[in-house]
Parts: C-alpha cells; structure tokens; sequence
C-alpha cells in the first residue's frame, strides 16, 4: 500500500518510460504544432483522455504534459497538438523530424467507455481538441452504433483547413458548415465555432452552439457530453450540463510536476460520495465527472 494512503491506481501500471522518435512535425498558424511521435509502448496504451509528460529537449529536466490525440497501436506511432506557451513547448516546436524525445505515459484516467448514450457531444476548446479527436475515433470503432458530434472551440486559426461538411444535422443554423476534414472523412460529425468571423463557423462560443443543438433537440434524454479545454469553458460544460440534466465528463489541466502521483502538486478539489476529497489530476483524472468537480472561486 502506498504510504499516502491513497488507494492505488491500477491503470498507473501502464505508464512507461520510453525514447520516442518524432516522425513527422506540421507546423500551423498561432503557433500550433501538430507532431508525430513513434512511440510503440505508448502507442499500444493510450486510451483517450491519456496524455503524456515528455521532456522537451535534452537541457530542460522539468517535463511537459500533453494530451495524446491519436494512437496507432498497429503502426506504433502517437499524435499530439500542442500551441507554443512558453519556454518548453517553444523547445519542443524546434525539434526535427528524427530527433528522439523521451516520454513518460500514457498516464491518468481517461474518459470511461461505457454504454453511451445514442448522441455524444464531444466539446474541445483550443488545446483540449485533441482528446476529442482521440475519443470520437475510438467510440466510432468500439461503439460503431453511437453518433458523435464533435465541437470544436478556437479563437486562432484551427490546425487544419476546414471544409464544408458532408454531414448535414437538424437543428443548427444553416450557415454553421465549418468541419474538420479527417472526421468528416471518417463520417463523424464535426462543427467548429469562433467568435473571430472564420467563414462557416458558428459565431460565437463553443457552449453555446451545444446549448442550441441540445436545446433544438426533441430527445436531449440522448445527450452524454465530453470536454477538454479551458477552465472557463469547462465551468460553462458544467453548468450546461446541470441545468440539462446531462451527463458530462470533463478533462482538467493543473501545473504538473511528476505526473505520476507522486507530489501532489497537482491537486484539485472534488466532491465524492464520502465527502469533499482532493484528487491529483494526474493520476485520479485528469478525466472526472463535471458534477464532482469543485472549480476555485
Ligand atoms: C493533462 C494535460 C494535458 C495537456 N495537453 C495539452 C495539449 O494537448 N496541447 C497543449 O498545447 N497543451 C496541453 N497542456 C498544457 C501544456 O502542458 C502547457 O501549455 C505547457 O506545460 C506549458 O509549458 P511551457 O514551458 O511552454 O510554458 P511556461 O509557462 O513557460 O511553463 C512554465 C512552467 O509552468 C509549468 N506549466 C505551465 N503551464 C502548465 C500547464 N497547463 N500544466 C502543467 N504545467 C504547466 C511548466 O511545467 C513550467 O514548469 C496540457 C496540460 C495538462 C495538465
Ligand atoms: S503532478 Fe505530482 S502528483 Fe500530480
């Protein structure tokens, strides 16, 4: 038993500690990489919502964490998208194409595969899209009946080049077209929203454009939503999702430092069913249920 007292993790036996080497790095406005890592013992656990802590070049000892975005198990490679922030994720948008970059993970909780309601909504502000492209692959292959719909909040260009979607939904304005072309391609539906006027985005914010479409729907009994993103967007999933009465699972971030439990430094506060607790995001989330989630203030 760990001396802390807290009960162990069992998914925490799948963490590694690997040397990963970078495939391939593409490199969009606002500062957004999108980087490509082989990985195979990475690759072969990540579950969306994982995320991993890897160092960004040799002379930086303090890791970074970063959500994985897609996994290939069969190819042994993993995806991540990241926005330059500061000085480590500056380091780490100067790396090359065969550069090796060691990577702890996959680590954390990541969002529980249960039955899923018929309509997920999938909600991903700036740097929390990538969990939500993770999720939408892996329920279209573990639950090929369910239906996503993935929403996607930015207010710098988005990582790729939309496109109007082949996949028409009731209940949103006509004009709100904007998709991202690899899940249309894979047939799940996506739109995007900005409040930045970039043609055939919803004008506004991503909460509200999945407060219209549950609100235009006559079954919001077949609603369950996921979210990853900023702590203001995460506290409008929150409220949406009790004031409707849905259920949402939401992906926090914290400053980390040893991602594995170990430092606490990482703490947030939680109601659960024996009281008021304070759980690690790193290893207890970083995925909790929004009505358990206490935000500061
Ligand atoms: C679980 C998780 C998943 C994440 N996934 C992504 C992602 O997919 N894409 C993405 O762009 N960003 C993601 N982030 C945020 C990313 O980790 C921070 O932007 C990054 O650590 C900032 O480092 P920096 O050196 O560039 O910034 P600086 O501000 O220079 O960092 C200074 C110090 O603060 C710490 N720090 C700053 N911000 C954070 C933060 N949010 N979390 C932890 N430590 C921080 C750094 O470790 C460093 O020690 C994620 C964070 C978490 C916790
Ligand atoms: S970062 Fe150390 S316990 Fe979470």
């Amino acid at each position: 038993m760990p001396t802390s007292g807290v009960k162990p993790n069992a998914h925490r036996g799948t963490i590694k500690y690997a040397n990963g080497t970078i495939l391939n790095i593409d490199r969009h406005d606002g500062a957004q990489v999108v980087m490509r890592i082989e990985c195979p013992p990475l690759a072969t656990h990540a579950r969306a919502g994982s995320f991993v802590h890897l160092q960004c070049d040799d002379e930086l000892a303090m890791r970074r964490p970063m959500s994985v975005m897609r996994a290939s198990p069969r190819d042994g490679w993993f995806d991540m998208l990241f926005k330059v922030h500061g000085h480590g994720t500056a380091r780490l948008a100067n790396r090359q194409v065969g550069d090796v970059v060691s990577v702890l993970g996959p680590i954390g909780r990541p969002f529980r595969a249960k039955d899923y309601r018929p309509r997920p909504l999938l909600i991903g502000g700036g740097v929390g899209i990538p969990p939500m492209i993770f999720l939408a692959e892996s329920m279209r292959s573990l639950r090929p009946q369910v239906e996503p719909l993935v929403l996607m909040g930015s207010e710098v260009p988005f990582p790729f080049r939309a496109r109007p979607s082949q996949i028409m939904l009731p209940g949103l304005p006509a004009d709100t077209i904007a998709a991202m072309p690899l899940l249309d391609d894979w047939g799940i539906a996506s739109r995007l929203a900005s409040t930045q006027g970039y043609a055939g985005c919803f004008d506004g914010l991503v909460t509200e454009l999945a407060r219209q479409i549950v609100e235009n729907s006559p079954e919001r009994g077949d609603f369950e939503i996921f979210a990853c993103g900023p702590t203001p967007m995460l506290r409008a999933v929150q409220s949406l999702a009790l004031a409707l009465g849905i259920p949402a699972q939401l992906s926090l971030e914290e400053f980390m430092a040893c991602a594995v439990g170990g430092c606490a430094g990482c703490t947030v506060r939680v109601n659960t069913p024996a009281g008021p607790a304070m759980k690690r995001v790193c290893v207890d989330g970083p995925v909790f249920e929004a009505e358990q989630i206490v935000f500061p203030g």
